[in-house]
């Protein structure tokens, strides 16, 4: 096995069109996807049933010991959820700890155990981290869902901090990438304007059709997989590659 890639959220958006790009583009790929469902069926694609808002630490210690890859190792944090999209002071408190589990807990204790697994010099790591523009600027009806993605991209900048400190070859980014046509994109959109007033931006949007496709997206993380070391800094946007 030459390069393995670990993809949370691959049965469905972002998730599954990176996974699907990654194994037509080399034969020599390796695919595991973490999600609560699958569909896809290839026979360079293991698939890992987990609930990362409940199983990341089980996963994480599991998963790595089980791929050698001789060159790549490749980790895409990519699930995530908007979470309960409502005011602070409306919302439901489990649902603002599932958000904050599955978008910043599940990609920190996988970023733990991929280091401490393939972070040893005989293979590149590298680190892709999903974040969104939300981590950079607030959006009302969104606390739980930008407070987390922030945190995502603080985590990368740190871990890649930490690679140059050791002098380890390990890449890491945190990647927005845009506005894309998925089912995250449609809960969006069908949010009651009370609890988000730029509800109506994106069903504009939807309609101009001004969303990009996963696959288009996927294509764009590619460039960065295949060639991280022509992007400068950690914080990355598809729509600028
Ligand atoms: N779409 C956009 O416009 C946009 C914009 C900015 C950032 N993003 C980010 O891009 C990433 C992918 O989003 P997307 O739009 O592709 O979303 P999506 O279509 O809703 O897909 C989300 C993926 O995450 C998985 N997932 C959700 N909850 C999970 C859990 N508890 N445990 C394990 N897996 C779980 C889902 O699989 P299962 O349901 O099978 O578990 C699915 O594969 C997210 O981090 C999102 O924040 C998206």
């Amino acid at each position: 096995m030459k390069s393995v890639f670990f993809i949370t959220g691959s049965s469905k958006g972002i998730g599954k069109a990176l996974a699907e790009a990654i194994l037509a583009e080399n034969g020599k790929n390796y695919v595991v996807g973490i999600s609560r469902s699958n569909s896809i069926k290839h026979e360079r694609f293991d698939f890992v049933e987990a609930d990362l808002s409940r199983d990341a630490e089980e996963v994480a210690i599991q998963i790595f010991k089980q791929y050698q890859p001789s060159e790549k190792a490749v980790l895409v944090n990519n699930a995530g959820t908007l979470g309960h999209t409502a005011y602070i002071g409306e919302l439901d408190n489990k649902k603002i700890q599932q958000a904050f589990q599955l978008n910043i807990t599940a990609p920190a204790v996988l970023m733990n155990e991929f280091i401490r697994a393939y972070d040893h010099g005989k293979v590149e790591p590298l680190i892709l981290n999903i974040s969104s523009g939300a981590g950079k600027y607030a959006v009302d009806g969104w606390s739980g869902y930008c407070a987390s993605k922030s945190a995502l991209d603080m985590l990368s900048h740190a871990a890649a901090l930490e690679a140059g400190k050791k002098g380890s070859s390990l890449k890491v980014f945190s990647i927005s990438p845009g506005v894309v046509d998925t089912e995250m994109q449609s809960e969006i959109r069908s949010t009651d304007q009370k609890d988000f007033s730029r509800v109506q931006y994106f069903q504009q949007l939807k309609k101009e059709g001004g969303l990009a496709s996963p696959e288009a997206v996927a294509g764009q993380i590619l460039k960065l997989i295949n060639n991280p070391d022509s992007f400068e800094g950690v914080l990355q946007d598809v729509r600028e590659f």
